[in-house]
């Protein structure tokens, strides 16, 4: 199949070198010449696991290009997908959907009858809709739309993209289903559960399953706060609970509350097709809510720990990109926390493995170390904020022996008290027994 991929990001960038991984013949457009001119150099845009590697293999059979016209892209595709940007809108939270209807009014010019076009970017309900009528109004005529939402996380998207739990599509006509049916051929062989569903149906799909996983993360979280004030421990809890088939042990990591790219902005934008329509949905909203208050308060169990009092206090924090393995500030826990420290009068020492020139550009005043125990120099208390694996084989006597005050707050479990206290370190996690507030 001939594959246009509209949008370089994340989903776009992924999906166009695993298509071309399959097989096809896929042209990836973007309107960032300089981005463009990178991937044709062998420059990714982002770091991911395993993508430069496949990104170079592709391009040099030929499988996969790279251009910044549209038209050159769109003439000659089988299926034209568009994975541009649907950023939350300032102030509303609703999904801007800009990029998305001018992609299809330029891509309108180029196209030819037969052609399907299918939204990957994650849209409200009812976009495939208003892409069909976009086209008609430009007098396109026997183009497919569909919507085939990716459901891949950062830092494992090429694992993702592969070997899928699920691979939903909602599609119309049969033009469209066929059309990702064969784009999809390899995993199907595979035995990948592919789910045909009707468009709209697609679409919600995608939030609701990032609206869920929002809800377990929240939902551990409180029970973390009610394992601090019972004196029990989150992690068996979770255990327990997880072992249970129909729970599921994914996504029951207690921590600093979720971040990234997805789900606070799906969270908020599911919130606003809900309102439009009238629709309650109390638990994602109380979600959001629990979420953002989590996340803001974070610094409180530093400056518990520190003994209530920041100021002129040194933090060594590990850890700044939302998760492990990705570079992504968006929206990242790291954020409150390290701003708070600064407002509240701390100094902060920083290391994350790949995330400073990320960092660089929303903190100012901190000072980025060259590894986690450069950080813990001379700090009062170190802060574990995302779980690196790098962080989790510590040399915690090395650490002790580096840090001026012996305090580790481990915002994501990643070491036993038993261990930490071993190593002459006062531990502080989230949710393992009862914790002794100043
Ligand atoms: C998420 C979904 O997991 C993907 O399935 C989806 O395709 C993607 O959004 C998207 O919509 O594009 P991602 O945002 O890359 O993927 O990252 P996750 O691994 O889901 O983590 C999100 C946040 O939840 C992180 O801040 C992570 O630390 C937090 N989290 C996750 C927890 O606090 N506890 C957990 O148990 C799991």
């Amino acid at each position: 199949m001939r594959i246009a991929m509209i949008g370089t990001g994340y989903v776009g960038l992924v999906s166009g070198a695993c298509f071309a991984d399959f097989g096809h013949q896929v042209c990836c457009i973007d309107k960032d010449g300089s981005k463009i001119d990178g991937l044709n150099a062998g420059v990714m845009p982002i770091w991911e696991p395993g993508l430069e590697a496949l990104v170079k293999s592709n391009a040099e059979r030929g499988r996969l290009t790279f251009t910044t016209s549209l038209p050159d892209g769109v003439k000659d595709a089988d299926a034209v997908f568009i994975a541009v940007g649907t950023p939350a809108r300032r102030g509303d939270g609703h999904a801007d959907l800009t990029f998305v209807f001018e992609a299809v009014r330029e891509l309108a010019k180029f196209i030819k009858p037969g052609t399907v076009v299918v939204t990957k970017s994650t849209v409200p309900v009812g976009t495939g809709d208003r892409i069909e009528e976009i086209l008609g109004e430009e007098g396109v005529t026997g183009v497919s739309v569909a919507s085939n939402p990716e459901f891949l996380r950062e830092g494992a998207a090429i694992a993702d993209f592969k070997h899928p739990d699920r691979i939903v599509v909602g599609a119309e006509d049969e033009q469209a289903q066929d059309a990702l049916k064969e784009i999809y051929r390899p995993l199907f062989l595979n035995r990948a559960p592919i789910l045909f569903t009707g468009r709209r149906t697609a679409e919600l799909t995608k939030y609701a399953a990032n609206a869920f996983l929002a809800v377990k993360i929240s939902f551990i979280n409180e029970i973390a706060d009610l394992c601090e004030a019972v004196d029990a421990d989150v992690q068996d809890v979770a255990r327990g609970i997880g072992l249970d088939n129909r729970i599921g042990p994914k996504f029951l990591h207690a921590g600093p509350g979720y971040g990234g790219s997805c789900f606070p902005k799906d969270t908020l934008a599911l919130l606003q097709t809900a309102d439009k329509f009238g629709v309650g949905q109390r638990i994602v909203r109380t979600t959001v809510e629990v979420n953002d208050e989590r996340k803001a308060g974070m610094v409180e169990r530093v400056a518990n720990a520190l003994g209530g009092e920041l100021k002129g206090k040194r933090v060594a924090v590990l850890g700044l990109a939302f998760k492990p393995n990705t570079d992504d500030m968006r929206d990242a826990p790291s954020i409150p926390i390290v701003n708070a420290l600064i407002e509240r009068g701390a100094e902060v020492s920083a290391f994350d493995p790949v995330a400073h020139e990320q960092a660089a550009k929303i903190f100012s005043g901190i000072e980025f170390a060259a590894d986690a125990y450069a950080a813990a120099a001379n700090a009062d208390a170190l802060v574990i904020v995302t779980e690196w694996d790098e962080f989790r084989a510590l040399d915690l006597d090395k650490v002790a022996g580096s840090l001026r005050g012996k305090v580790l707050v481990d915002l994501r479990n990643v070491y036993d008290r038993a261990e930490a206290e071993q190593a002459g370190l006062t531990y502080y996690g989230v949710g393992r027994g009862r914790l002794e507030r100043n």
